[in-house]
């Protein structure tokens, strides 16, 4: 009896320090690679919308002089151009700092993948553009707006 209580103090010890080991070892080196990750898919998200679709332009409001107000950028803002030819248009931006009211992540990511809106409302109109993004670049711009604070950056 007491050398099976020892054989399974041993075992038990043994597992303990295995476990120990691999926690000890294995998560750094995952934090790490996550967080990389991470801030890779930050910088293309951060990058699609200021450099590539350029929502940063419709959707951050600006002063009298056409410059972006300090800590509003993505806040949503009134589109400051018409079309010259009578068409659908939607003559206001909404906020997507921090994604749009109502939109879960998997809402957003589906809406750039394939223009649906959430809970079955319609389509966006012009001048939003209908991108159809891949799914990589739809969850960077989702990551990416779900850290922009809805009045600031
Ligand atoms: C040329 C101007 C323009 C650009 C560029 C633009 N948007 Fe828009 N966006 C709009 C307008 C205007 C609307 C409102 C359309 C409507 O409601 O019919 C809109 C609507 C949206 C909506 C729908 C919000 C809701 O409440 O359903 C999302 C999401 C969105 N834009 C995200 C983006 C993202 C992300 C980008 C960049 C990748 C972008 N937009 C670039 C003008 C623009």
């Amino acid at each position: 009896m007491k050398s099976l209580v020892a054989i399974f103090a041993t075992v038990g010890s043994v597992a303990a320090v295995v476990f120990a080991l691999t926690t000890y070892v294995g998560q750094p080196v995952e934090a790490a690679t996550r967080l990389a990750a991470n801030k890779a898919q930050l910088e293309r998200g951060r990058y699609i919308v200021h450099q590539v679709g350029l929502c940063i332009d419709c959707h951050s409001p600006r002063d009298q002089k056409g410059e972006f107000l300090a800590g509003k950028h993505l806040t949503g803002s009134p589109i400051p151009f018409t079309p010259t030819v009578p068409m659908p248009w939607m003559p206001a931006a909404p906020k997507i700092a921090g994604l749009p009211d109502g939109y879960t992540a998997s809402d957003m990511i589906h809406f750039l993948m394939t223009g649906e809106r959430p809970n079955g409302r319609p389509g966006v109109l012009p001048p939003m553009p209908p991108y159809r993004m891949d799914r990589r670049d739809a969850e960077a711009v989702t990551a990416y707006l779900q850290t922009v604070a809805p009045t600031e950056k």
